[in-house]
């Protein structure tokens, strides 16, 4: 399973980036604007250099000749640039001229199965499913299954199109989407950081450096 930072901010992707187990990046308008960004394109191309991996930037358009044109301009930033196209009708065209054109593309806002499988039809290298926003909708055993829906569809027919699980809340989803077969799951910082942590290890680190210290304090003493 690949992880991903669900984050504009560098700090943040320095520091996850330096841990050696992140697999790329997720960016979307709010998380932009969260961090005050501005001049887009440096800072796209900024995360880029800070991760080995792909690293989604999402359109602003809605119409399909305007998705086509930003997609286009934020594919030649970088060879790692996945275009974040939302899960609309010209959405779909634009992932499907996209695949023609070898650009990768990460289709959002994704809430259904059956949009999923209209997002793979067009050939997009990943699908975001929300998984926190349909829980905050619906209940965590219907977000659940939609993941799991996604992913056994995906298996089923054989898509190459990733189930990029996002809209991630906590360590929890995460086991979740792992169970599932997701392919990625994009996370934020704090969740991210949050994978590594467990109150038993703290504890028991604690007993065995008392131990030691013990030890040692007896032999040299
Ligand atoms: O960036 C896409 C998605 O992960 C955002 O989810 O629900 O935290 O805004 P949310």
């Amino acid at each position: 399973m690949k992880l991903f930072l669900d984050t504009a901010n560098l700090e943040e992707i320095t520091t996850a980036s330096s841990l050696g187990v992140l697999d790329g990046v997720t960016t979307n308008p709010s998380l932009m604007a969260k961090e005050g960004i501005t001049a887009v394109d440096s800072h796209y191309s900024r995360i880029c250099e800070l991760v080995d991996g792909d690293v989604s930037a999402e359109v602003i358009a809605t119409g399909y000749a305007g998705i086509l044109q930003e997609g286009r301009h934020y594919a030649r930033l970088h060879p790692n640039i996945v275009v974040k196209v939302p899960m609309i009708p010209a959405g779909i065209q634009a992932i499907k001229t996209f695949s023609e054109e070898g650009i990768k593309t990460n289709c959002t806002l994704v809430f259904s199965p059956q949009q999923a499988l209209m997002a793979a039809k067009a050939g997009a290298t990943y699908v975001s499913p929300f998984l926190g926003r349909l829980e905050d909708e619906y209940g965590a055993k219907a977000a659940e299954t939609v993941i799991q829906d996604i992913c056994s569809i995906f298996k089923r027919y054989s898509f190459k199109t990733q189930v990029l699980a996002a809209s991630i809340r906590n360590i929890d989803h995460v086991r979740m989407c792992a169970i599932a077969g997701a392919d990625v799951a994009t996370i934020p910082y704090k969740v991210f950081q949050a994978l590594m942590l467990h109150p038993l290890t703290d504890r028991g680190l604690d007993i065995f450096l008392r131990d030691y210290a013990k030890l040692n304090d007896q032999t040299t003493s």
